[in-house]
C-alpha cells in the first residue's frame, strides 16, 4: 500500500512536468486568465478630448501654481542671477575635483565639438568646412572676464546664434561646465606672477617651443617645396596606402566600392553620361583630383578629390597604376 501511493505520487510529478512543459514556441498570444487594466481607453499626446471646454486632452498647469519640484525662487542657481539682475560672478557649488570632472565629461559631450577640446575655438565641426557660425574661443579677455552666470546662461539660454542646452543639461551639470570652462582658461592662461609661485623654467618652456615650431615651420617648408620631387611607381605604392585609396579600389582586380586599378591603365573606359575615354596619364590624374567629372558606368559618385597631392605625387600614383598593367 505504502509502495504504490509513492509510485502514483512519482507519476502525477512526472505527468504535471510533462504536460507543464511543451516545450515548442507559440504564435499566438498568450492566455490571459484576468487582463487587470492592462487595456484601458486613453488619450494620445496632442489628440482632442471633447470633455474640456477647449478641446485639449492635454491640461496647461492651473494658474497659481507650481508642479512638485519644480520651484525656481533659488534665481543664483537657476538663471545664474543675482537679485539686481545681474550675473553672479562665483558658481553656486563647491569645486570639488569630482565636480570638475563632471563638468569635464559634460562639456567634451555638448560643447567640445565646437569650442575645442581646449575651448580654442576649433572643434572637429568648425575645422571642416561646413559653413557653421564659428564657435569663439574662451582665451580671450572678454570671455575670461566673463561672469560665472553669464557662461551659465550661455548653456541655459543660447547666445545669439548659439542654442539653448536647457533641455539636454540639468542645473548641477550646467554649472560644473562652467567650472571646467574656467578651468580651461587656467590651463592656457596663468598670469606671470603667479606663474612665480611654481617651480618651472619659463625660460626653458619658451625655448622648447620656439624650436618645436621652428621645426613644424622648416618641415612644411619642405613639403610646400616639393621635397622628394621623385616620380616613381614604388612612391605610387606607398602614397597609394597612405591615402588608403585601397579602401575603395583593389589591386587584384575585383571590384569594390570603386573599380579596381588592376588593368585600368590604358583600358577603355566608359561613364554614365555615354561617352568613354581611354585612360591615359591625363585621365587618372583627373580622376584623382576631379573624380566627379566623369563618372564609371557602375560606380557612384563617392570619390573625394583629392586636391592637396602635388604634380609628383600624381605622377607617381599613375606610375604605379600603370605597373600594374604592365605583367
Ligand atoms: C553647435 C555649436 C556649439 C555648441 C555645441 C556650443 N556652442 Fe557655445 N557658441 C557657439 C557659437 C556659434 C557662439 C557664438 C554665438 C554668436 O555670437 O552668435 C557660441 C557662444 C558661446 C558663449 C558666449 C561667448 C561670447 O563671447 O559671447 C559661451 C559662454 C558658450 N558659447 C559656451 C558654450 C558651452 C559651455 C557649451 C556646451 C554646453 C557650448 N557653448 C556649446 C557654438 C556652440
Ligand atoms: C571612398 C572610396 C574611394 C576612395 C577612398 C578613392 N576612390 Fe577612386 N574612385 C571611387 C569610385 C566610386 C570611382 C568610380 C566613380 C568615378 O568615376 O568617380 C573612382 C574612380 C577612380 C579612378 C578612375 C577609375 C576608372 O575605372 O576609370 C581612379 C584612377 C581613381 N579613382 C583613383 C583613386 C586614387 C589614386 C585614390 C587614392 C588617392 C582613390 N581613387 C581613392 C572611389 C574611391
Amino acid at each position: 500500500m505504502k509502495l504504490a501511493l509513492k509510485h502514483i505520487s512519482a507519476l502525477l510529478l512526472i505527468s504535471v512536468m510533462i504536460i507543464s512543459c511543451r516545450g515548442q514556441l507559440s504564435d499566438k498570444p498568450p492566455i490571459r486568465h484576468h487582463f487587470n487594466m492592462n487595456f484601458q481607453e486613453r488619450f494620445n499626446a496632442q489628440q482632442e478630448n471633447p470633455f474640456f471646454e477647449d478641446g485639449m486632452a492635454m491640461r496647461m498647469p492651473v494658474e497659481g501654481t507650481i508642479a512638485r519640484g519644480n520651484l525656481r525662487h533659488d534665481v543664483a542657481l537657476f538663471e545664474g542671477l543675482d537679485e539686481g539682475g545681474n550675473y553672479i560672478s562665483e558658481i553656486p557649488f563647491e569645486l570639488t575635483r569630482e565636480f570638475l570632472n563632471r563638468g569635464r565629461e559634460r562639456y567634451d559631450i555638448f560643447c567640445q565639438m565646437c569650442h575645442g577640446g581646449t575651448g580654442d575655438g576649433r572643434g572637429i565641426i568648425m575645422t571642416g568646412g561646413y559653413g557653421y557660425v564659428p564657435a569663439p574661443t574662451f582665451h580671450s579677455d572678454i570671455s575670461r572676464g566673463m561672469p560665472d552666470g553669464e557662461i551659465y546662461s550661455a548653456i541655459a539660454n543660447g547666445v545669439r546664434n548659439m542654442p539653448a542646452y536647457a533641455t539636454q543639461i540639468p542645473v548641477e551639470d550646467r554649472w560644473a561646465i562652467v567650472a571646467y570652462v574656467r578651468a580651461l582658461q587656467r590651463s592656457q592662461y596663468v598670469p606671470a606672477v603667479e606663474m612665480e609661485r611654481y617651480d618651472i623654467d619659463l625660460a626653458e618652456l619658451g625655448r622648447i617651443f620656439t624650436e618645436e615650431q621652428a621645426r613644424l615651420e622648416a618641415l612644411a617648408a619642405a613639403r610646400a617645396a616639393g621635397a622628394g620631387e621623385e616620380v616613381s611607381a614604388e612612391r605610387g605604392e606607398a602614397l597609394f596606402v597612405r591615402n588608403a585609396c585601397q579602401a575603395c579600389h583593389s589591386l587584384d582586380g575585383t571590384p569594390g566600392v570603386g573599380p579596381t586599378v588592376a588593368g585600368l591603365y590604358g583600358s577603355e573606359r566608359n561613364f554614365t553620361d555615354g561617352t568613354s575615354a581611354i585612360a591615359d596619364e591625363e585621365y587618372i590624374i583627373e580622376s584623382i583630383v576631379e573624380p566627379g567629372a566623369l563618372i564609371v558606368q557602375g560606380y557612384d559618385n563617392v570619390m573625394v578629390p583629392y586636391a592637396h597631392l602635388s604634380e609628383s605625387e600624381l605622377q607617381s600614383l599613375v606610375e604605379f597604376i600603370r605597373s600594374l598593367s604592365e605583367e
